[in-house]
């Protein structure tokens, strides 16, 4: 679907681009105007119910309703081939867990086929006195049908191989171009703080690091695919995105967020322009 048609139906976006578009208010108003079968890739995390900045809290199964109720309609705006990755944290129940993983409540409730958990692996966390201090998230790739789903593996090949010349048979074993990366992935989180800082920190409070979406970009999707991210934030997969030649809609519900993405994507575009250029973020 033409990005311009979109724009008929939805209406004037916060930012647009010949291949992006984003627009400001609930997720969930705007997707249920769009037609169905025309995302390749979601990729995206919601508020987790936790009392972030960004969030009011609501009563568990509220929230659980609610969390069926966008990815139902992600699960609906899916092509045939369609991928969806969801990054998902924990919450407290009183009286049952002090972190149970978000997934494992909404197990019943997502219609797409889950094909792997993927751990995202980090330095940096909080500290724990009583309990393993927290130093992975998750990433859940899930498709629409499992016989039929875009996976480029060699287009996220990891060049760092052990033995590249190992033979067998007087063959050499190794793929020339990398090994399968595996499901547990290090990179490091967006940091902030003086001297410590991401280069490509916003003020935004939960922003993904650009190299963990650029590798499920790359396996996920083609160039010229439509990617979604219905909770874009700062606008990390916006950004990944056109940077990689897809194209791509957002929607995010605060405005000082939409500038943020607006400034970013700009950037990308400035420096497609102009490569050896970069507008870094101050700390907000
Ligand atoms: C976990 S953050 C996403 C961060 C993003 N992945 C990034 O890299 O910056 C979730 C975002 O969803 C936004 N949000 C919350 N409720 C929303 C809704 N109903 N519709 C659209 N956006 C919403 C929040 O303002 C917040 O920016």
């Amino acid at each position: 679907m033409e990005l311009a048609e979109l724009v008929d139906l939805l209406g004037l976006p916060y930012y647009q681009h010949s291949q992006c578009l984003i627009y400001q208010g609930d997720c969930l108003d705007y997707m249920r105007r769009m037609p169905s079968e025309i995302i390749d890739l979601t990729v995206t995390s919601p508020p987790y119910n936790i009392g972030k900045a960004y969030e009011a809290p609501r009563p568990l199964d509220e929230y659980l309703v609610w969390c069926e109720d966008w990815i139902g309609e992600v699960h609906r705006l899916s092509t045939a081939s369609g991928s969806f990755w969801l990054n998902l944290g924990y919450l407290a129940i009183s009286d049952r867990a002090k972190a149970i993983p978000i997934p494992y409540l909404l197990w019943q409730r997502i219609p797409f086929f889950l094909i792997q958990e993927i751990v995202w692996q980090y330095g940096a966390g909080v500290a724990g006195r009583k309990f393993f201090s927290p130093r992975n998230e998750k990433f859940l790739w899930y498709v629409k049908n499992p016989e039929q789903y875009t996976f480029n593996l060699d287009d996220v090949r990891d060049p760092d191989v052990k033995y590249p010349n190992q033979k067998k048979n007087g063959k050499v074993k190794v793929n020339p171009i990398g090994k399968n990366p595996g499901d547990v992935w290090q990179f490091k989180k967006v940091t902030s703080g003086q001297n410590r800082a991401s280069k490509e920190r916003t003020p935004h409070p939960a922003q993904f690091p650009e190299e963990v979406i650029e590798r499920i970009i790359l396996a996920s999707s083609n160039e010229g695919d439509l990617i979604f991210d219905p909770f874009i934030g700062s606008g990390t997969t916006a950004a990944v995105a056109l940077r990689l030649q897809r194209r791509v809609i957002g929607f995010e519900i605060q405005s000082d967020y939409c500038a943020i993405t607006a400034a970013r994507l700009e950037n990308v575009i400035r420096q497609a322009a102009a490569p050896h250029q970069q507008v870094l973020f101050a700390e907000g």
